[in-house]
């Protein structure tokens, strides 16, 4: 292998999808911004910026200290303002902000006007209880509307939130408490999942004693069993918000000050808690979700994600409000009661754009098309993806069997610390390809590069990298500047390094290989797993794959592969050969998967990433890493017996 070697790109697409001329016409981004934001990009930030509303309009765009940026740095503004007073001045209270939809099929409708009145109730509450202007936050809550009522009462008081999502344990909340030292704790009693209650006001106590940080737990009620409330410490939401008025002076922010912490898990290391600031954010994500989802104002919008993550953060609650959106929020799981459960809901509320992940899709490919066939599905007129490369098939399952054929995709590359989305088409200008995100959003600067820094010409791949600092930038790790320098900023010299493999093919569309540390080099050829899944799933039985390496005397590393089929099928040793050759006669022999298991399930985060680092143990033999992170730890039980039993053939 020579030092200057990229990632190989062996797969090629050919359908391409032009947008439909109508939503052309009408499309919030026009012909002319690529050029326009390429002419000046500063120029072109600044004027998304002044959309918002400034108590003190910024003079300054940006200083850039590389790596550490601050943009409209003299301007003060206050997030929750944005979301939601300048609507309800602007004779908009009567909106909806929010269709709520709980598990057990609780429903209900949320106004701006209801909102700022909640979140002027409990800023209120939360100032009364002495959480002030630089404190954090942490929030551990179900999908309930009392969720983003929190974050926007600490957005409003000054205060910045750290969400930690509902599924993780107490483990994971003590040390993200511990880190940026929260004063307060907000959560629920109970949370549904699947029809069962989730106890985390119990995980907190749990975690609490650990967290001397903590003054006070403030507890929404969700489910109605009782829970313990320690005297003194433990707040119930409604006492909390008990005759507090439903007027709250909003604190004036600087741009710069901090909105929230978001925690991510790296593959081994202690949870890095990225940092995201006020005026530069809600640029970032107001204008993305603007542009990347074609928003209008009679638009029913449905993010699909967990609050809890950042997709959530983003593309729930300060995009949409900042923009004025009328959004769906749903409590649980897609196959509560049953596994039509999200398209009775894009039915009921005649959802126009649906943002899920691949994870997600593929899952309803593997379910079947009888689940969205059995609603009108025709209110849609906007997909999105998010969250993991999507493989060919499965996007054009979600175009054809959700979509109608109809609607563009929109594939959006982005991360925790990019804050919104990076890479992606615009519906309205950009040919897509099934599995391409496409092209960098105008302002956005990306190149990929091989391991010397050099820039790799298209048809090649090679590490992304973003080359010119972006308002939603995250401005560092929490009390770690170096950690934050070392992980994005020593790879290459004045260049961001994301962590994924991608390549560009001719026409300079990206296609993303997966993780860096997931690339597989076997017989000297540097093989993303990304594509090799993509075969894998292209077979009709096949509903999905991960493919990790495992290191082997010839080739240095053999492809492993883990398949989960379609419906109840539990695969043979003829199928198991059909699908290896299948990979070989698609991307090249040497790709041929030598080790294939059937599986049930994948292991994966509980955002939906499948957890390939596992896979490597399990292939190589090997005692299991961290698995803190796993959402269902069965999983990994059941293969280590399985792997022992693989189907597998030695050419
Ligand atoms: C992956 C989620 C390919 C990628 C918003 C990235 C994607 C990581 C895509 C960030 C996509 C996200 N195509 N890969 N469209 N979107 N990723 O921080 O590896 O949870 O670095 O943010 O997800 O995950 P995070």
């Amino acid at each position: 292998m020579t030092t200057a070697q990229g990632i190989e790109a062996l797969s090629h697409e050919h359908r391409h999808f032009p947008p439909p001329p109508d939503f052309a016409a009408k499309a919030n981004a026009q012909p002319g911004i690529y050029e326009e934001a390429e002419a000046d990009y500063q120029a072109f930030w600044a004027s998304w910026a002044r959309k918002l509303e400034w108590m003190k309009p910024f003079t300054k765009t940006l200083e850039w200290n590389e790596p550490f940026a601050k943009w409209f740095s003299d301007g003060e503004l206050n997030a929750c303002v944005n979301a939601l007073d300048r609507h309800v001045r602007g004779g908009k209270g009567s909106r909806i902000a929010y269709y709520y939809e709980g598990e057990p099929g609780d429903r209900w409708t949320i106004t701006y006007q209801q909102l700022l009145d909640d979140v002027c109730r409990f800023a209120n509450g939360l100032r009364k209880l002495g959480v002030k202007k630089g404190d954090r936050v942490a929030i551990y809550m179900p999908m309930i509307p009392e969720l983003p009522v929190a974050m926007l009462a600490c957005a409003r008081i000054g205060a910045a939130h750290s969400v930690i999502f509902g599924g993780f344990s107490p483990d994971s909340i003590v040390d993200r408490v511990n880190d940026s030292q929260c004063v307060a704790l907000i959560t629920a009693d109970q949370g549904w999942r699947r029809g069962k209650k989730i106890a985390l006001k119990a995980n907190c106590d749990e975690a609490m004693k650990e967290t001397p940080s903590i003054k006070h737990c403030i507890v929404a009620k969700r489910v109605g069993d009782p829970v313990e409330m320690k005297e003194g410490r433990d707040v119930w939401w409604h006492d909390a918000i008990g005759g507090q008025s439903a007027q709250c002076e909003p604190e004036r922010m600087n741009a710069e000050d901090l909105l929230f912490l978001l925690y991510t898990s790296g593959t081994t290391a202690k949870p890095k808690g990225i940092k995201h600031t006020t005026g530069g954010y809600l640029t970032g994500v107001t204008s993305t979700h603007k542009l990347v989802f074609d928003l209008k104002d009679d638009d029913v919008y449905w993010c699909a994600a967990d609050i809890g993550w950042v997709t959530g953060h983003s593309y729930i609650v300060y995009g949409p409000l900042c923009n004025g959106a009328t959004s769906v929020i749903y409590e649980g799981t897609p196959d509560f009661p049953d596994k039509d459960r999200l398209w009775e809901i894009v039915e009921r509320y005649k959802v126009n754009i649906l943002y899920t992940a691949p994870t997600a899709i593929r899952t309803f490919m593997k379910w079947g098309v009888e689940y969205p066939q059995k609603h009108d599905l025709s209110s849609l007129r906007l997909l999105g993806s998010v969250g993991e490369p999507i493989n060919p098939e499965a996007w054009m399952w979600y175009r054809d069997h959700i979509g109608g054929g109809k609607c563009p995709v929109v594939d959006t590359w982005w991360q925790t610390e990019t804050g919104g989305i990076m890479i992606s088409p615009l519906p309205g200008l950009t040919t897509t390809l099934p599995g391409s995100a496409t092209h960098p959003l105008p302002g956005i600067g990306v190149d990929i590069v091989n391991d010397k820094n050099e820039s790799v010409p298209l048809g090649g791949g090679g590490y992304i990298v973003l080359t010119r600092p972006w308002p939603s930038m995250l401005r560092g790790i929490w009390g770690d500047d170096e950690r934050y320098k070392e992980t994005y900023w020593s790879k290459f010299p004045h260049k961001y390094l994301a962590g994924d493999g991608c390549r560009r093919d001719h026409e300079g569309n990206y296609w993303f290989m997966g993780r860096i540390d997931d690339v597989m080099n076997v017989s000297g050829h540097r093989i993303s797993t990304t594509e090799i899944e993509s075969a894998l799933v292209e077979h009709p039985r096949v509903a999905e794959a991960a493919v990790v390496g495992k290191v082997d005397d010839v080739t240095g590393q053999a492809i492993v592969a883990f398949v989960s089929l379609r419906g109840s099928d539990a695969g043979s040793h003829d199928l198991g050969d059909e699908l290896r050759k299948h990979v070989g006669e698609k991307l090249g022999k040497f790709t041929t998967p030598k080790y294939l298991t059937f599986t049930q399930e994948l292991p994966k985060t509980r955002s939906g990433k499948i957890m390939r680092r596992l896979l490597r143990d399990i292939a190589e033999g090997r005692m299991l890493g961290d698995t803190t992170t796993l959402a269902d730890s069965s999983v990994v039980a059941e293969l280590q017996e399985r792997a022992k039993t693989e189907v597998h053939t030695e050419e």
